[in-house]
């Protein structure tokens, strides 16, 4: 087998990163440029301002990525690019970066789905994972529970009918008046510290269904509705409360913190019990996205891979959250089966892209 160098390039969302990585597992480079300014300055993400974000910082990002791996784009194997799912208008920047870079320099090109990648990048971090394993993938757009059968061959086990918990993590952020440069989720993480869990009762979501599906939506309502009820003010931030403000903050925090959780841990539980049925060979539950960087998330979840003699893989922060490193390293495992396309042309009018 060659060793492959491959750059993966990722913009489906607010942030656009690019790395280079080896076959053997070494990571190169990873760059990440996050447009977090501009999403507390507009309270979210817009599309068309993503878009000329990730376009002001692409041909940059790529660069650096390239040259702290100290390879030039004549050392690569292949490009391998987020083709969604995402943000239609920013994955169309990764994609023409890609095409651009692929055409130049007669590369093949792959195309990687967003969530695979956030799974199989726990196979770059522990080089003893195999097929079959079961991958809880936790973020802001997506709530998946996956059997893994081989690369690209999935089985999914349940999903969220509304509301993934990452959105829950940020909303619960925005309504507590948190610093909102960090994304939502480690704000709350933090603060529910400082907090009782059993402040306020949240109910638990889909307890009356016997399936591996998710929702957050509810929950999300009932916690806006108890800040309204504690009179929490968002519009002081938590720097400026009073101390029994604080305390009221992290409470709610602590108690939504421990409800989001005991979801994932309920629906995670039956998950595994029906994988491992079809699939008794299971070893390892992996756990990433953006939300499996949580510290809370991730002890909660050994005990179920203790409860059955499982190994958990949960990637690094910088790993689980959006990266170009878990792109590339997808983008190897397709390589390596013989899925990709031949190289673009080297000058493709800008609308064929
Ligand atoms: O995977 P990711 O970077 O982007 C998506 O594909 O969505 O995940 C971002 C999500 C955000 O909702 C963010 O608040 C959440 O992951 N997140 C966390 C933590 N770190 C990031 N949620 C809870 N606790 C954390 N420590
Ligand atoms: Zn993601």
């Amino acid at each position: 087998d060659e060793e492959l160098v491959v750059l993966g390039i990722e913009t489906s969302c607010d942030d656009t990163a690019a790395a280079v990585v080896r076959s053997n597992g070494e990571i190169l480079s990873q760059v990440v440029s996050s447009q977090a300014d501009l999403l507390v300055r507009y309270g979210g993400v817009a599309p068309k301002m993503a878009e000329e974000a990730h376009s002001l910082v692409i041909d940059q990002v790529v660069q650096e990525a390239l040259d702290k791996a100290k390879v030039t784009e004549e050392d690569l194997s292949a490009v391998a690019v987020t083709i969604g799912p995402g943000l239609s208008l920013c994955l169309r920047v990764g994609v023409r970066k890609a095409r651009k870079v692929a055409g130049t320099y007669a590369l093949p090109i792959v195309g990687v789905h967003h969530m695979e990648a956030h799974a199989l990048v726990a196979r770059l971090v522990e080089r003893e994972l195999q097929f079959p394993f079961i991958a809880l993938l936790i973020s802001g757009g997506h709530n998946l529970l996956i059997l893994a059968r081989d690369v690209g061959h999935y089985i999914q086990l349940g999903t969220t009918i509304d509301d993934a918990i990452g959105e829950a993590y940020d909303k619960t952020a925005k309504w507590l008046g948190l610093d909102m440069r960090k994304s939502g989720g480690p704000a709350v993480e933090e603060l529910a510290r400082e907090g009782d869990e059993n402040f306020v009762k949240f109910k638990v979501p889909m307890k009356q269904h016997k399936d591996c599906n998710f929702s957050y939506a509810g929950l999300k309502t009932q916690v806006r509705l108890a800040i309204e009820s504690k009179n929490i003010d968002a519009s002081i931030p938590i720097a400026s409360a009073s101390s029994e403000d604080r305390r009221a903050r992290a409470d709610i925090a602590a108690s939504f913190q421990r409800v989001a959780v005991l979801h994932l841990e309920e629906k995670c539980e039956r998950a595994v019990e029906w994988a491992m049925k079809m699939e008794p060979s299971i070893k390892h539950l992996v756990v990433s996205g953006g939300v499996a960087s949580n510290q809370y998330v991730r002890s909660r979840l050994n005990k179920i891979v203790e409860k059955h003699a499982l190994q958990l893989v949960c990637p690094p922060p910088s790993l689980c959250t959006d990266n170009g490193v878990m792109i590339a390293w997808t983008g190897i495992e397709h390589f390596q089966m013989g899925r990709y396309d031949p190289p673009p042309p080297a000058c493709e009018p800008e609308d064929a892209m």
